[in-house]
């Protein structure tokens, strides 16, 4: 049984790697923030709206134990999931982790392709943008650090890139396996 929990900061690349990873691999993905719109008829903006960020927390961590009794599946967390509660040490003994890590830069440029309403982001300039990431990478990376393994991410802005990182990140699971 394969069980796989992507982490890592918003715009890392979670899903579109996850989502190309399950296809090369032949198992289910899932992203936990589409699951909680799933189950909450709700958007993620909306629940933070509704509930504020707690109340998002809480609801993330309870369908974070939904979708992490799955089987021969890949979950693609929120950027924030591993940072409350216990859900890393919980995340660990659920399923093989894999911390994506990109440098602020990156990540900035991923967001600024990605069309996801991310609330922690909204209204920020660019200028802005890059300092908020630099500084809430450094309080959440020690959380992201407890992952398996780690997989340095580059700039993903072809198909080519993401096919090359989904064979990087198999190779990294084979490697760590023999
Ligand atoms: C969040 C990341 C988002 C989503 C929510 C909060 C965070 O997921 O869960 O907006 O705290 O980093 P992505 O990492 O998929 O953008």
């Amino acid at each position: 049984m394969t069980r796989i929990i992507l982490i890592g900061y918003m715009g890392a690349g979670k899903t579109t790697l996850g989502k190309a990873l399950a296809r090369e691999m032949n198992l289910q993905f899932c992203d936990l923030d589409w699951y909680i719109e799933e189950r909450y008829h709700r958007t993620v903006q909306q629940i933070f709206n509704e509930k504020g960020e707690d109340g998002f927390r809480e609801i993330e961590k309870r369908m974070l134990h939904e979708v992490a009794d799955f089987e021969n599946i890949i979950i693609s967390c929120g950027g924030g999931t591993p940072c409350f509660f216990d859900n890393m040490k919980f995340m660990n003994a659920k399923a093989q982790t894999i911390y994506l890590k990109a440098t602020p830069e990156i990540l900035c440029e991923h967001l600024k392709m990605s069309k996801t309403e991310r609330p922690l982001l909204k209204n920020k300039t660019p200028e802005e943008l890059i300092d908020f990431i630099s500084g809430s990478l450094a309080k959440r990376e020690p959380f992201y650090n407890q992952a398996n393994y780690i997989f340095d991410i580059s700039l993903l802005n072809s198909i080519d890139k993401i096919t090359d990182s989904v064979h990087l990140i198999q190779n990294l699971l084979n490697n760590k396996a023999e």
